[in-house]
């Protein structure tokens, strides 16, 4: 059997139309706009209305996605979602979308890695593809942020905010520098849960919980990780950071975005920066800022991209693709 490639044949995306400023949160907990803007480059973040969902927000990014691929809905035989934020405890929130897309056939689940969630659903998705076990498959990344911040503690409540991102993979037949997912890398480190993790769930203490996180402890992990994965996932793929033409990373803060890009000599301007928008989306936010990318022009067919991402768990990654 030939080994199929997952070329990203649609790029979509969602936001909820509320927004809420760095001087809105001003009055909401003690913080200033300038300390906000000094320490995160975050100006605003936008804010799911009440009773908006993930999977609204999905959805939109979804039919985006799929008509982007000149697909239908029916086409999609394969649906992976990376949330932290589900509709429910189960079903998964991709069987939920799903339904809402009217599709009957294949497969539909959820990945949980929190920020890095993407780039999981994006590698396991690219392997269905590979093994020919999905033609079509449609990679979520959607989150409501702002049901699990703890909107009384300023050092994290500032950080976040809700949106969806969404690609549409199609297996083709590989051909040397054509498009698709030339390569992933996919790390854990399950002993730094404390340093991020949300503090309820159903089996431990039967409710959802808030995020809480060790905030400078994570940027250290954060700069030496990322730093860490795209340097092997570079090597192990015979591609020079040099040659990459988009970094298109995990919008968690610019300083991180900025410390990685310094750590291996990457110009400012080849680094796809949305953070000052969105906040911190978790797993949306990479999409997220794909899909800014392409919309403006930046990114165009044939660019070699490079994404990443850090989350709680620990769990970080990078995906090496062709766009
Ligand atoms: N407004 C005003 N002051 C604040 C705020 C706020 N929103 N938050 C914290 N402070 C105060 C602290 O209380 C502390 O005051 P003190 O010196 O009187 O004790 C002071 O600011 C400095 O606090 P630090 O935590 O040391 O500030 P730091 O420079 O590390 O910035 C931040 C904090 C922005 C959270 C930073 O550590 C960070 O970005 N870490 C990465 C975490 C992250 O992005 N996580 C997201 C999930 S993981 C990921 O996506 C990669």
């Amino acid at each position: 059997m030939t080994e199929l490639s997952s070329r990203i044949a649609g790029v979509g995306a969602h936001l909820p139309a509320r927004i809420l400023t760095n001087d809105e949160m001003s009055g909401m907990v003690d913080t200033s706009d300038a300390w906000i803007r000094e320490r995160t480059g975050i100006r605003q973040r936008h804010i799911a209305a009440e009773g908006e969902t993930t999977s609204d927000l999905a959805e939109a990014a979804a039919r985006r996605a799929i008509e982007q691929a000149g697909l239908k809905p029916e086409d999609i035989d394969l649906i992976i979602m990376a949330t932290t934020t589900p509709d429910f405890t189960f079903p998964a929130t991709a069987t939920v979308l799903q339904a809402r897309l009217g599709i009957t056939q294949g497969a539909a689940f959820d990945v949980q890695a929190v920020c890095t969630g993407f780039i999981y659903a994006l590698s396991v998705a690219d392997n269905f593809i590979a093994r020919g076990q999905a033609r079509h498959a449609l990679v979520v990344g959607a989150e409501t942020m702002s049901r699990i911040v703890d909107w009384t503690d300023r050092t994290t409540c500032v950080l976040f905010g809700d949106g969806a991102g969404a690609v549409v993979l199609s297996g083709e037949e590989k051909a040397a520098d054509g498009p698709g997912i030339l390569s992933t890398y996919l790390r854990s480190d399950g002993r730094y849960k404390d340093l991020l993790h949300v503090d309820g769930g159903p089996s431990s203490t039967q409710s959802v919980g808030l995020l809480r996180m060790a905030g400078n402890q994570v940027f250290r992990h954060a700069v030496t990780n990322i730093s860490e994965s795209m340097t092997t996932l570079c090597k192990r793929s015979g591609v020079k950071i040099a040659d990459i033409d988009w970094f298109v990373p995990h919008q968690a803060n610019q300083r991180i975005l900025e410390g990685v890009a310094r750590k291996l000599s990457i110009p400012s301007d080849r680094v796809i920066s949305t953070v000052a928008d969105h906040g911190n989306t978790s797993a949306a936010s990479v999409p997220l800022a794909l899909d800014r990318a392409v919309e403006d022009g930046r990114i165009k067919r044939g660019d070699l991209i490079l994404m990443e991402a850090l989350g709680g768990g620990f769990t970080w990654g990078a995906a090496l693709v062709r766009y």
